[in-house]
């Protein structure tokens, strides 16, 4: 029996979901979303994706790795989507439900989990949004137990009309592409910034960070930065600052390198 669970994170969250999953399932890969591929020579007893919600909607790089994917030699997988989202999902279930299907493939099982809200361009890091890491680390155990055990819980179909207003949301999202980011005199150039970023987005250059204007605006570097030396505009100074507590940043790190390129 084989397993992998694919996932993407900017700061944690969607990892610490993803590791439990993969720690229960047989044989179980950890493949992340931002560099890696899905392999089709191999065959699967399960397939997952681990994600957070961006604007009502699956963020662009994990649409695209679903649509991209070839699965012929495991259509007969247990696929299983969770999306570890501030508050709420929209269509970030129904849609990788719908891709499958095209692909000829049943998406078995989708859950949302609340988790902390870590979007600190839009909004503060305050106590309520903290608490909730205590609550989604309580559910996690229910949700491993549910995927093991093969539950089926289908995500149901698109809301087309909730859909395409998602599209107005991504649109906003995406157009900022890195402009916004800037980076203070606090920066000590450890580079961490350009390691957690999933998506190779940042260099460092003299010893800075310099953004390709390939952001998935995960806020990975913002919220990583040892100095709180990368900001938003001039939104992001006193919003607070938040990762995962289960995660490390070596983890992040880690999981970034170790992808099938
Ligand atoms: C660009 C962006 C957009 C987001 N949009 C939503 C949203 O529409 N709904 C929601 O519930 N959470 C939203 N969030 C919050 C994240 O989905 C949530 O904090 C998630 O757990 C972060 O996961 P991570 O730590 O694995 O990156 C957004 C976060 C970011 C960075």
């Amino acid at each position: 029996m084989k397993s992998v669970v694919y996932y993407f994170t900017g700061t944690g969250n969607n990892l610490q979901v993803a590791k439990k999953i993969a720690e229960a399932l047989p044989n179980c890969e950890l493949i992340s979303m931002g560099k890696g591929r899905h392999d089709n020579t191999k065959v699967y007893d399960y397939i997952g994706f681990v994600y957070p919600t961006y604007a009502f909607n699956l963020p662009r790089r994990v649409t695209r790795f679903i649509n991209e994917m070839s699965i012929e030699k495991s259509k007969n997988a247990y696929f299983f989507a969770v999306t570890g989202c501030g508050n709420i999902s929209g269509v970030a279930l129904t849609v990788p439900a719908k891709i499958l299907a095209k692909k000829g493939v049943t998406l078995n099982f989708a859950e949302e989990i609340i988790m902390v809200g870590n979007y600190v361009a839009m909004y503060k890091m305050n106590e309520r949004n903290l608490e909730k890491y205590q609550t989604a680390t309580d559910q996690i155990p229910v949700l491993v137990r549910k995927i093991v055990s093969k539950t089926q819980q289908p995500a149901g179909k698109v809301n087309e009309a909730l859909n395409l207003s998602t599209a107005f949301g991504q649109k906003v999202i995406y157009a900022r592409k890195d402009k916004g980011f800037n980076v203070s005199d606090d920066c000590i150039g450890c580079g961490i910034c350009e390691k957690v970023c999933p998506v190779s987005n940042i260099k460092m250059e003299n010893n800075k960070p310099s953004f390709h204007h390939n952001c998935e605006q995960c806020m990975a570097c913002v919220q990583w930065c040892p100095k709180e030396a990368i900001n938003y505009k001039n939104k992001t100074q006193n919003r607070g600052r938040y990762t995962n507590p289960s995660i490390s940043v070596k983890e992040i790190i880690e999981g970034n390198k170790n992808n099938r390129q």
